[in-house]
């Protein structure tokens, strides 16, 4: 992979956008297509047939007249910028990017601000970045279709293939509606890198990159809710960089044999709760990266996929924390996998505080399962260090299993126990075929409360004879969280790279050398320094590239 080729064009990108204009319109300039009579009296003509490509002159909404009853100012939510009203076509074909950044800008401007793709409209966008800061209460709402460009041929080379609609910079706004987003992904999935999909059945080389099909980035209480997501190229929603999200009411679909379709992915987020959703995809259903805590999971169905996962954790020696992980009430069918824990070797920091609970298992190979030993190249060395797992609870998780491998697996690391695992009615069958009655346990300590089905007698008593303290905690208080750590003016440049890993890895540099700094100032200053490097990097390789020079030296 060669994250750097797209550099030279984000770059100019950036500057592009940062040169633009912010259009500032008020609130009086109502666009009131109530949701509420939408299709009959609204006036609003049916989709005009395509035409010929017009050339692009900016199309200016209507000025349309305030409603009386909704006098200027009000803080209601009147404010509804109709994409249509922005000259968007909904025709399924025409690029309807540009009204959507227009409608976007202006919703952005007024307090609770409402975008509308209204239903009954096909709308087709290219790759977005739409971002903030906005005025609180920002709406985005989806009551048709709106969709992603029809695979890599029609990606435009010049878009970032990593994401499509990405939401940055955001307080308080709102992903909803009854419509659908569709992310028509089947193309990506086929690509001959993809796992298998080569001749033959084999995997042929990357650079393999493929869109997340809605991003959030660096925003803070955040909701989602309501939609149908459907046929992403890659993960359907992440967020990262995040802190207060709401999930509500999401129906998330996608072929159980589609590569690389996660669910809902969160990383470096906090404050999380992801409520009575249905997923169904190809691989994990909710996958929890590192840098997450405090996440509530509740009345989720997942299936078919690969279950609900934290991890993969510690890749390339990094340091992890996830804390305070709650899954309640779920059910989870036709899957690869059902709860895991999937770290692997050499990393450090700790998962802790992680309960499992009321889980329903239907046909689910793996259904509890810690792996920390995860490594998709063949020969993974091993290695001293180990990500640290403790206080694990599982109660009451009940169902059946695949028998191609056994129901409970606890790898844990050779140099770091797993301990205080806690297993509390626990009941799985088999769904078809004989028992497996053999449960895999190696270095997990804990406790069963009850007796377990199948009988696991390898999990041990205690505590570990105690070879020293893992030298692992993650520190509770002076851990950067993302947003905090690069100031916005400069976050908002190195965001362009898209390279979340990159930003991270970076701040966590500056701060293990300081972790106990306290002095603002300072901190002020490693923060700054840290994007600062970023974004030197990024101009010295976006030179090296191009040839061009970007930087105005120093
Ligand atoms: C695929 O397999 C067929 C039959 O086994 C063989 O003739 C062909 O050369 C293979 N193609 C590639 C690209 O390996
Ligand atoms: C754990 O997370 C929940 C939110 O899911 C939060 O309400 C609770 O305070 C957290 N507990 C601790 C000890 O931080
Ligand atoms: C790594 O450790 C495991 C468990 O102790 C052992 O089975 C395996 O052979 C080791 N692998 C290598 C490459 O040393
Ligand atoms: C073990 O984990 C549970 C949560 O699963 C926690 O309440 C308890 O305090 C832990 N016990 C010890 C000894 O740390």
């Amino acid at each position: 992979m060669k994250p750097t080729t797209h550099w030279h064009l984000i770059i100019i990108i950036a500057v592009a956008l940062v040169s633009q204009d912010s259009i500032n319109v008020e609130c009086r300039a109502h666009f009131h297509k109530k949701q509420k009579n939408k299709g009959s009296s609204s006036g609003y003509p049916p989709p005009s047939p395509p035409q010929d490509p017009a050339p692009p002159s900016p199309v200016l909404p209507p000025p349309i007249p305030s409603d009386p009853s909704n006098p200027p100012g009000s803080s209601s939510s009147n404010c509804i910028f109709d994409v249509t009203s922005f000259g968007a076509v909904g025709d399924g074909s025409s690029d309807d990017t540009a009204a959507f950044r227009k409608a976007w800008q202006a919703a952005c401007a007024v307090e609770s601000g409402v975008v509308l793709a209204p239903s009954d409209y096909t709308f087709m966008i290219t790759s977005t970045i739409f971002s903030g800061p906005c005025k609180r209460g920002l709406v985005f709402q989806v009551d048709g279709v709106l969709m992603a460009p029809n695979g890599p041929n029609c990606w435009p080379k010049t878009d970032s293939s990593k994401q499509w609609l990405v939401f940055y910079r955001l307080d308080e706004m709102t992903l909803t509606g009854s419509g659908t987003i569709e992310g028509n992904g089947e193309q990506w999935w086929e690509l001959p890198c993809k796992p298998h999909r080569g001749p033959n059945g084999s995997t042929l080389p990357g650079p393999c990159d493929s869109p997340a099909l809605i991003r959030f980035f660096m925003s803070n209480n955040l909701a989602v809710r309501g939609l149908q997501i459907q046929n992403s190229p890659q993960f359907h929603v992440k967020f990262d960089g995040c802190e207060g999200v709401q999930i509500e009411k999401l129906s998330i679909s996608s072929p159980k044999l589609s590569p690389n379709t996660d669910g809902i992915h969160i990383e470096n987020t906090k404050y999380v709760g992801i409520y009575n959703s249905v997923i169904g995809n190809g691989d994990d259903c909710i996958s929890i990266g590192t840098g997450c805590s405090n996440v509530d999971i509740e009345g989720v169905t997942c299936g078919p996929s690969h279950g609900i996962s934290i991890g993969s954790l510690g890749v390339h020696n990094s340091q992890a924390c996830v804390s305070n992980i709650t899954v309640r009430n779920a059910v989870i069918k036709d899957s690869d996998n059902g709860v895991r824990i999937k770290t692997w070797q050499g990393g450090t920091g700790s998962v802790s505080g992680i309960s499992f609970e009321n889980i329903q298992m239907d046909n689910v190979r793996n259904s509890i399962i810690i792996d920390q030993y995860y490594c998709f190249t063949k020969g993974c060395r091993n290695q001293t260090s180990a990500v640290y797992l403790t206080d694990v609870s599982y109660r009451n998780i009940k169902g059946t299993y695949d028998v191609r491998s056994p129901p409970i697996h606890f790898a844990c690391s050779d140099t770091v126990p797993c301990t205080n695992l806690t297993m509390s009615e626990v009941e799985l069958l088999p769904y078809e075929g004989e028992l497996v009655d053999d449960p895999f346990c190696w270095n997990a300590y804990g406790t069963q409360e009850t007796l377990t089905i199948p009988p696991i007698d390898c999990l041990q008593d205690g505590e570990p004879e105690s070879e020293g303290e893992p030298s692992t905690y993650c520190s509770k208080s002076n851990m950067p969280s993302l947003q905090t750590a690069l100031p916005p003016e400069l976050a908002n440049n190195a965001i362009r790279q898209y390279n979340t890993e990159l930003v991270v890895d970076m701040v966590r540099q500056q701060f293990k050398k300081h972790m106990h700094e306290t002095d603002p100032e300072k901190i002020q200053k490693l923060k700054d320094d840290a994007a600062r490097g970023l974004i030197n990097h990024m101009l010295y390789e976006s030179e090296k590239m191009s040839g061009r020079k970007f930087s105005n030296s120093t």
